[in-house]
């Protein structure tokens, strides 16, 4: 079985567990994609009725596209799950999410729904974090500062490059192009890459997140519940 296929069928699997009355987070990126089309196919075959939120304009853009009603996630009452995809994933059921530029309205989201189920195929198993990136999003604002001090803690990164949105930084950075990323608050991305695997990750969030300027991190540590990976035979298996 191919990525695409394995992507296909965990979103299958997660569409699943989704039952008319609930308020489903959407996430963002390709598996997450796989998931609201599973759950489009749902809503219209089996006249599932749920309203949902996303996080981000992509995901509701193809979740309205489907006919399933996207509500702002300051109108929900409650979340009751959300389904997403992650970037690496230790056997502590700790993530890194942030690939597709979403991971501050993930984490938001994430963290207001009374479940978490997270999808990925048997690549983003990890037995460290910090494998490939630790994407962090930045206020344009000061930007350069801001990486500055991240530096000085002797951390090494780069800005996204490639725009995917409409909303440009009000602040530009100096001998920066054109084509920096901007994610949908507006905010710049900074990736971090590591030479070694990272033996605490929860030590290096702190130091990153009292950094002025640094708006949230690409690790998600206690909020994924469930944790679906699919494998190139076909098995689904839940993480436990
Ligand atoms: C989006 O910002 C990310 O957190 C994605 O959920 C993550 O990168 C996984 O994406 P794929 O499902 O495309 O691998």
């Amino acid at each position: 079985m191919d990525a695409i296929e394995i992507k296909k069928e965990l979103g299958q699997k997660a569409a699943q567990l989704i039952q008319s009355g609930m308020i489903v987070g959407l996430g963002t990126g390709s598996t997450a994609e796989c998931f609201i089309h599973s759950l489009i196919h749902r809503v219209k075959t089996e006249k599932l009725s749920i309203q949902a939120v996303a996080s981000s304009e992509h995901s509701a853009e193809l979740a309205r596209a489907g006919g399933v009603p996207v509500m702002d996630l300051n109108e929900a009452p409650h979340v009751d799950i959300t389904v997403d995809g992650a970037d690496e994933i230790d056997p502590q059921k700790r993530l890194i999410k942030g690939a597709g530029g979403a991971l501050l309205r993930e984490k938001i989201l994430a963290s207001a729904s009374r479940s978490m189920v997270v999808l990925a195929d048997e690549s983003k198993l990890v037995s460290h974090l910090g494998k490939t990136k630790l994407p962090i999003e930045i206020l344009s604002y000061g930007a350069a500062a801001t990486r500055r001090h991240i530096e000085a803690l002797g951390y090494k990164g780069s800005w996204r490059l490639g725009l995917f949105s409409e909303i440009r930084p009000t602040f530009r950075l100096p001998q920066q192009t054109e084509n920096l990323f901007v994610t949908d608050n507006g905010h710049l991305i900074f990736d971090l890459t590591f030479s070694h695997p990272l033996q605490n990750p929860e030590q290096l969030h702190s130091e990153l997140i009292q950094i002025p300027g640094v708006l949230e991190t690409g690790f998600f540590f206690h909020l994924a519940k469930t944790i679906l990976i699919g494998h190139s035979n076909g098995q689904i298996k839940q993480l436990s």
